[in-house]
């Protein structure tokens, strides 16, 4: 059966990265969480003092920035590689990546380097990307887009427990003015902004428990692959 690009997109925390891990898996397709390629990139210009607001400065550093995604063998999780070294919690638990990476992946220069990468990654299809561009900007004809959304509050109890997960101690309110921050900031910048493109089918996950959501987007995708086949 001919393989697909799934683009799935949305705000922060509203679960894109556990839907589309669970749908590469179903599906045994590539799962590429492109928001962890903005937090390498951030990482690495905090460890290297590099100031994010002069733009040749961060041009010149991406040179230095290679990022691979590998599998951490105890947990046969996903990880995520900067210049070969497993980075995966660093990106998630650092405060300093999660305020600076809106304005880092707001910097042209630095998502023309991404971008260009995750369009190699999808060349062979069988793929599934999430981010805030993908089914607009990286994988414009991909043959499934989705954009999920869930309430603001449901979002930042969601994020907060991932973060508790992980051993971070903040609070309930701190995690939701960050992720009122990034969701501004990742829909009003003037490069990719975050939006819904016009043939993404929207799900709002609120309501719905993972299981309803995976039976839900799992029938797309066969309605898509069985449209895809008589095409
Ligand atoms: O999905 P995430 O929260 O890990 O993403 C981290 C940040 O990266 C988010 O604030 C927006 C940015 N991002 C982006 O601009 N474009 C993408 N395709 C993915 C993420």
């Amino acid at each position: 059966m001919r393989k697909i690009i799934i683009a799935i997109d949305g705000y922060s925390s509203c679960g894109k990265s556990t839907i589309a891990k669970e749908l590469a898996k179903a599906l045994n397709y590539h799962y590429v969480d492109s928001g962890a390629m903005y937090r390498a990139v951030t990482l690495f210009l905090i460890q290297n003092h590099i100031d994010i607001y002069h733009p040749e400065l961060v041009q010149k550093a991406l040179k230095d920035i290679q990022i691979n995604f590998g599998v951490n063998e105890e947990t046969q999780t996903q990880i995520t590689l900067l210049n070969g070294e497993d980075v995966e919690n660093e990106i998630r638990v650092n405060s300093r990546v999660a305020s600076a990476v809106s304005e880092v992946s707001s910097i042209s220069e630095v998502r023309k380097f991404l971008v260009n990468q995750q369009q190699m990654l999808g060349a062979q299809k069988g793929i599934v990307m999430d981010g805030r561009d993908i089914g607009t900007v990286v994988f414009p004809t991909a043959e499934l887009k989705l954009f999920i959304t869930a309430e603001p509050k449901i979002r930042a109890q969601r994020r907060l427990d991932e973060l508790k997960s992980l051993g971070q101690n903040t609070t309930f309110e701190e995690v939701l003015a960050n992720l009122t921050k990034r969701d501004e900031m990742d829909s009003n910048r003037l490069d990719s902004p975050l939006l819904k493109a016009k043939d993404a089918i929207e799900i709002d996950n609120s309501n719905l428990s993972q299981d309803e959501q995976f039976a839900l987007i799992i029938d797309l995708v066969r309605k898509t692959k069985g449209q895809e086949q008589r095409n």
